[in-house]
């Protein structure tokens, strides 16, 4: 294993540890032997998410004059779905074992063969399914860790090179199944359609079947008008939803990235064909930049533009906005040129005029429209990654101690200020308490702890993420200051009490 990836594991295993340890997030039902793909968010874990919710909510609609909100149902009349392409389009094609009944994306099947000599270490050539080279090499760099895995390799098992195969081309030659390795036992390749069905009313028949929504867009699209004549937005302007969506994925994977049920926060921005490159350009850079602003500052964060034959066939431009997670490179939110697509589609179907009436030059045509899509949870989880940093801190007597601690964003963190009396008597708990109502009042979140050493206590909200720890001890008695930590420098200034809220609200907002 490279030294990249065995840290890559280490790093996944540790957040994975302190996520569950901390309340951040906890696997599904997990008192029965959980569910995969699906995840719960404890106390901390919402809060981060509400906070990312909340600012994108913020940024995006609340102090925009040309964007609106809306919030959609889940289960729509299923012929949104026929509309969309999903009833006909949205599959994954998956493959069966025979033999063990195991079941694979097609696109994550690799064949692997070792080569090594006496001089070198063992190298493996691995062999993918994908439609493009480019595909192959980010799926094989993307699935490295569970290709060694199923594949049995070694540690010092290194990626030589892989090529790739149309799925015909991979199918005859019969491939060993990644589960039980026995040879020739693989299914050709069977469409699988990702959405979860369900029904609505009493009678379950063809006629009530419907399904959860895949995405939050299409909602969108089907309001479109609506929102129109009852808001009297003028193109450009654009419609966000924040939401939860639905995939039966076939291999859910990489702790919450790939999930079953996730949520979007997405934007269909409305213009002028002549206007959409514009526009393009604009949301493509200015998503990358709300990654940056928000505590992703690394070189870990990359803006990936799609190559013409990765495009869909509806879509004139794309990029993807990535990050490199401990498992590899993935996409946290994507940015599309969808052209006037869906909403040609949506008045195909359903038959009602979606055409917008341009009253300075008097014409009514079907806007085009750019779509900036991307995920709560992977937001989430790229902010938790980075957030994650093993550094030294002083433990009560000076001497230097190993911390782990979460550096989010001042704007993320789940809890913007902790109160700690130095010790459990002379008034100071009072004063505590006082201050941390006062925080929670102004509206911040605030914790307040008086168990144990003030050390171990800065522990733990280092752990959880707090920026700012204040502290009441015997100079608050005389000269009504505090000490304030800072989480990330551990410098300690005195401030007045009663500046506490203001200080805090201050580096918040900053
Ligand atoms: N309306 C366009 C659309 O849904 P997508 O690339 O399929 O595009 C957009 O999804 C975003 O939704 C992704 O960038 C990702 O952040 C999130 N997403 C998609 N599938 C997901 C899954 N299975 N688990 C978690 N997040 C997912």
């Amino acid at each position: 294993m490279s030294d990249a990836a065995q840290g890559g594991n280490e790093l996944m295993d540790k957040l994975v540890a302190l996520c569950k340890r901390r309340g951040f997030i906890f696997q599904s039902s997990e008192i029965y032997g959980g569910i995969g793909g699906f995840w719960d968010y404890g106390p901390l874990g919402v809060e981060l998410k509400r906070n990312i919710k909340n600012a994108w909510w913020e940024d995006i609609v609340s102090k925009r004059d040309d964007i609106v909100g809306l919030d959609c149902s889940i289960i729509m009349n299923p012929k949104v779905w026929v509309a969309s392409g999903h009833i006909e389009g949205f599959f994954d094609s998956m493959v069966d074992c025979k033999e063990c009944k195991s079941r694979f994306r097609a696109d994550h099947l690799f064949g692997v063969s070792i080569s090594s000599d006496s001089d070198n270490p063992p190298q493996a050539v691995v062999t993918i399914v994908a439609s493009s080279e480019e595909q192959a090499r980010r799926l094989v760099e993307q699935n490295w860790r569970s290709i060694k895995r199923k594949h049995r390799l070694r540690d010092d098992h290194h990626l030589h090179s892989y090529c790739w195969l149309d799925e015909t081309e991979f199918f005859t030659k019969k491939s060993n199944c990644p589960n039980c390795g026995q040879y020739g036992t693989l299914t050709n390749p069977r469409d699988f359609n990702l959405m979860f069905k369900t029904h609505y009313g009493a009678m379950e028949n063809s006629s009530t079947l419907t399904y959860l929504r895949p995405e939050t867009a299409q909602g969108i699209f089907a309001n479109y008008k609506n929102v129109l004549d009852t808001s009297r937005m003028k193109l450009p302007f654009g419609i966000a939803q924040i939401g939860k969506a639905f995939r039966n994925e076939i291999n859910p994977r990489n702790y919450t990235f790939r999930s079953r049920e996730f949520e979007q926060m997405e934007i269909e921005f409305f213009c002028r064909l002549d206007e959409a490159d514009k526009w393009y350009e604009y949301w493509r850079d200015a998503r990358f930049r709300w990654y940056v602003d928000h505590g992703l500052t690394s070189e870990k964060l990359h803006l990936r533009n799609h190559g013409a034959a990765e495009l869909a066939h509806y879509a004139r431009a794309c990029a993807d906005v990535e990050y490199e997670f401990p498992f590899g490179v993935s996409e946290l939110e994507g940015i599309a040129n969808r052209t006037d697509f869906d909403l040609k589609a949506h008045q195909e179907h359903s038959g009602r005029d979606l055409r917008y009436f341009d009253d300075r030059i008097k014409e009514r045509f079907i806007p085009y429209v750019i779509e900036p899509s991307g995920g709560v949870d992977r937001a989430a989880l790229a902010f938790l990654c980075e957030a994650y940093t093993e550094d030294e801190a002083p433990d009560e007597k000076g001497n230097p101690k190993p911390r782990t601690v979460m550096k989010f964003h001042p704007r993320l963190a789940p809890t913007k200020v902790a109160v700690f009396p130095l010790v459990k008597k002379d008034g100071m708990p009072e004063i505590a308490r006082k201050i941390y109502h006062e925080a929670q009042s102004a509206g911040l979140a605030a914790f307040y702890d008086e168990k144990g050493a003030v050390g171990r206590r800065y522990r733990r909200q280092d752990e959880a993420g707090t920026p700012f720890c204040v502290t009441v001890d015997g100079q608050t008695l005389q000269d009504q200051s505090v000490t304030v930590r800072d989480r990330n420098s551990l410098r300690q200034e005195r401030i007045a009490a009663g500046r506490v809220v203001d200080f805090v609200r201050q580096r918040i907002t900053g």
